[in-house]
């Protein structure tokens, strides 16, 4: 344990230091900047060698910068002899998991492999975008699930009633289970179509038993809205009582709050894997409760 210290990567400073203070580890700081041509540059605030680190750095947007900036720090810190562990609560380009469209690459497995080459010996995340995703890294990827942690915090702010967790797609329907179960709820998962060139996304209208009831729909990340909107639309439709959205990665590009919130969902949160507005339920005791397991093992 003496052996371990806390590096708290640019994208995610807040959590490496929670997690610094809940494991009682040393915190290392880094600073980062970009230089004029848009390259990225990555600083280690103190020296550390030899050390065992727990190198924390979500991968939210801009995600080729955090990225990028993360195999810069695990490079350097392999090369001064650390071993490294990495805490990446949102792993970029996961959702790229497959062949899609013909001419793609299996993208996921290209920064596995470059997250292996700079030196990162095994992975810890949370709600990865699938199994298939995990499955495309060589190195060990424990995925955590923050399911239970927002059915609490759900539970805990809101008087539901009767409430239907809701998958928007059937990808997603697993994790719904869990989450209704950890509320003692039933679910309902939908049809989802996305058109691959365009993004844009469908859901077939069927009979949704949630008339006067609250529903909750469950995601892993909330990218464009899209999914949200359209699961809100039939809903609403189909005469829920009030809409509540759960997703363990606020990523909200653009406008996308907004448009949910416009789509008559009544409250939208999040955990802080990335940082929002939305980021209300925190995952560093998740996390610290897995990584204490592991170090007393070690
Ligand atoms: C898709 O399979 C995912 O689980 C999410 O439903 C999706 O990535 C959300 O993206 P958007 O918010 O752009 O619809």
């Amino acid at each position: 344990m003496d052996d371990y210290v806390v590096v708290a990567g640019p994208s995610s400073p807040a959590l490496g230091e929670e997690l610094s203070q809940l494991l009682n580890l040393p915190l290392i700081q880094t600073k980062s900047d970009v230089f004029p041509d848009g390259e990225s540059r990555v600083r280690v605030m103190k020296q550390v060698k030899d050390r065992c680190c727990i190198l924390v750095q979500s991968m939210y947007p801009p995600v080729d910068r955090h990225l990028f900036q993360c195999l810069l720090l695990a490079r350097n810190l392999s090369l001064n002899g650390c071993r490294i562990h990495g805490i990446f609560p949102y792993i970029a380009y996961a959702r790229q998991d497959r062949v899609f469209v013909e001419g793609e690459l299996v993208s996921v497995e290209l920064v596995a492999y470059l997250l292996k080459v700079a030196g990162i010996l095994s992975i810890t995340t949370i709600d990865i975008h699938s199994q298939t995703a995990a499955e495309r890294f060589s190195i060990p990827l424990t995925n955590l699930t923050a399911v239970k942690v927002m059915a609490d915090f759900l539970i805990s702010k809101e008087d539901l009633s009767r409430p239907l967790i809701v998958s928007p797609d059937f990808g997603g329907s697993m994790r719904a289970d869990a989450f209704a179960q950890a509320m003692g709820a039933e679910t309902f998962a939908f049809k989802k179509q996305r058109d691959r060139s365009t993004g844009e996304v469908e859901i077939e209208k069927t009979n949704v038993p949630v008339k006067d009831r609250d529903a909750v729909v469950v995601d892993d990340m909330i990218s464009t809205g899209g999914s949200v909107v359209k699961a809100a639309e039939v809903l609403r439709e189909a005469g829920a009582r009030r809409i509540f959205v759960m997703c363990t990665h606020p990523l909200l590009i653009g406008n996308a709050l907004e448009k949910i919130l416009n789509a008559g969902v009544q409250k939208v949160f999040g955990t802080d894997s990335i940082p929002s507005s939305v980021s209300k339920v925190s995952i560093a005791p998740l996390i610290a409760q897995h990584l204490r397991t592991r170090i007393n093992m070690s």
